[in-house]
């Protein structure tokens, strides 16, 4: 069955047909597409365009194609053409003809840009109930490994002592900033096109206003020719998925980096890794480098759909149908990155020991070291020099700079031998140089708690303003 046929005078070529199919993928939509007729034949019901018991009729009949597609009793084959065809046809076969009163004052260019973006309110409001629990996990990991200290890395060479709790946190607030993005972008998603039908709205006196109340819509589309042929909310959806991927990428590799046995700051629960078929030794955090692995796929769906929507003239064009699958694959590749991410963290072993010892070498506390001498008066460009000098000569004795004895640094310095007594040590310790580190923001043990509480208290906030899911 085809919704269009009439001026036709042979029959679509098999091939043809089956290239010009969406149901393949847009079946996915079919609870969507019946919750939007159901409001739409409503609506026709309640402006008198079709009567009262004609509407009931269609409602009723839409409700047992739902049912019988979620049974699997309805055949979806391709000369169906797409979701919108089957749900008609089904509906015409149980209602009869007055099934295909559904139909007017519609045309499938609104019902199709209703249709993705009730799929994607819902998509994006699970999407962000689930990022705010893995920043929850974040906050209680956060203040778990507070005082676990580690090197914090610059062009990945040791730089400055710091916590694993911090820089968990550093990840809470790239996580913080997706959601915020989903959460804004809900906004532009929650819009109803429908009414805006093939490009030029309707000579029957619709009511717009009613289907969107009926939706929970925002607000409705202004322009029927914008409503019909503009996807950017998906594609702004897109460019959150691919900044969030991007994130979680990053994550994945720097636990891949701390698992191996050159880092060996964490080990991964043997239920989130794999072994090899060859080398029995071996324990691989296939999870993380799925993760890190999966990103090119979302930034490709987003330059997809960018490159897809670059040429297109007003109003709606067949190139349209090419928006879904990318927008698909990304809610479900994300879905289930974000199921398994928050337990792979949390169920990973910590090596404390070997955090801290790396943290002990490789001159992290030079920094500290030039901020003592800065407190004694030295400006800060000639402190640098001195430590520097220092480190080059434990580089030569192959030692660290709490190595160097007292005597050694007053050798060194003999006409500044004033700067230096035990207190120096006291600079040195890692401890002391990351529980010093005051300032807001910075990895104090203090600071991480200060933090991951108000951001408790933000958190349990704003888990009560997650959309409601439209399909339970
Ligand atoms: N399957 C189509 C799509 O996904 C539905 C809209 C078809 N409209 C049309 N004028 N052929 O975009």
């Amino acid at each position: 069955m085809k919704q269009w046929g009439g001026r036709f005078q042979q029959k679509t070529d098999k091939l043809v047909e089956e290239f010009n199919a969406s149901l393949g993928f847009d079946h996915r939509l079919y609870y969507y597409d019946i919750m939007g007729s159901k409001a739409h034949a409503r609506m026709l019901g309640q402006t008198s365009i079709i009567s009262e018991d004609e509407a009931e009729l269609i409602i009723g009949g839409l409700e047992k194609v739902r049912e019988d597609i979620e049974k699997g009793r309805v055949e979806l084959s391709t000369d169906l053409e797409d979701i919108h065809t089957a749900v008609e046809k089904n509906l015409v076969d149980k209602i009869g003809s007055v099934g295909g009163k559904l139909h007017t004052a519609r045309s499938r260019n609104d019902q199709i840009a209703l249709d993705i973006r009730l799929f994607l309110r819902d998509a994006s409001a699970s999407l962000q109930d689930k990022i705010l629990i893995f920043m929850e996990s974040l906050l209680e990991m956060a203040h778990k490994y507070k005082n676990y200290i580690m090197p914090g890395y610059t062009h990945l060479q040791r730089a400055q002592p710091v916590t694993l709790g911090h820089h968990l946190l550093a990840y809470y607030f790239k996580l913080k900033r997706d959601y915020e993005k989903l959460k804004e972008g809900y906004s532009r998603i929650n819009i109803l096109p429908l009414g805006s039908c093939a490009l030029a709205g309707t000579s029957f006196p619709i009511d717009r206003e009613f289907v969107a109340e009926e939706l929970n819509f925002d607000d409705i589309s202004k322009n029927s020719m914008d409503a019909v042929s503009e996807r950017d909310f998906l594609i702004e959806f897109l460019s959150t998925a691919a900044t969030l991927i991007m994130h979680l990428s990053r994550f994945s590799e720097e636990l891949i980096i701390w698992s191996t046995s050159e880092f060996d700051f964490i080990e991964l629960a043997d239920s989130y890794t794999t072994g090899s078929s060859i080398m029995p030794q071996k324990k691989n955090p296939d999870v993380a480098e799925l993760v890190r692995g999966k990103t090119g796929r979302i930034y490709g769906h987003l330059q997809q759909l960018l490159t897809t929507l670059k040429g297109l003239p007003l109003a709606y064009n067949k190139d349209l149908q090419e928006d879904k699958e990318g927008v698909f694959d990304t809610v479900d590749t994300l879905n289930i990155i974000l199921d398994i991410f928050p337990g792979m963290l949390e169920s990973m072993s910590v090596n404390r020991e070997k955090m801290l010892t790396a943290a002990r070498t490789g001159f992290t506390s030079a920094t500290e070291l030039a901020n003592f001498l800065v407190r004694q008066g030295i400006p800060f460009r000639d402190a640098h020099g001195i430590v520097g000098k220092a480190v080059l000569f434990a580089l030569k004795e192959d030692v660290e700079l709490t190595e160097i004895s007292l005597s050694e640094w007053k050798n060194l310095f003999p006409d500044k031998e004033e700067l230096f007594d035990e207190d120096l040590f006291d600079a040195l310790d890692v401890k002391t140089c990351v529980e010093g580190t005051i300032s807001r923001g910075g990895p104090a043990p203090e600071e991480t708690q200060k933090v991951a509480e108000q951001e408790k208290k933000w958190l349990n906030t704003e888990r009560e303003k997650i959309p409601c899911l439209y399909r339970c």
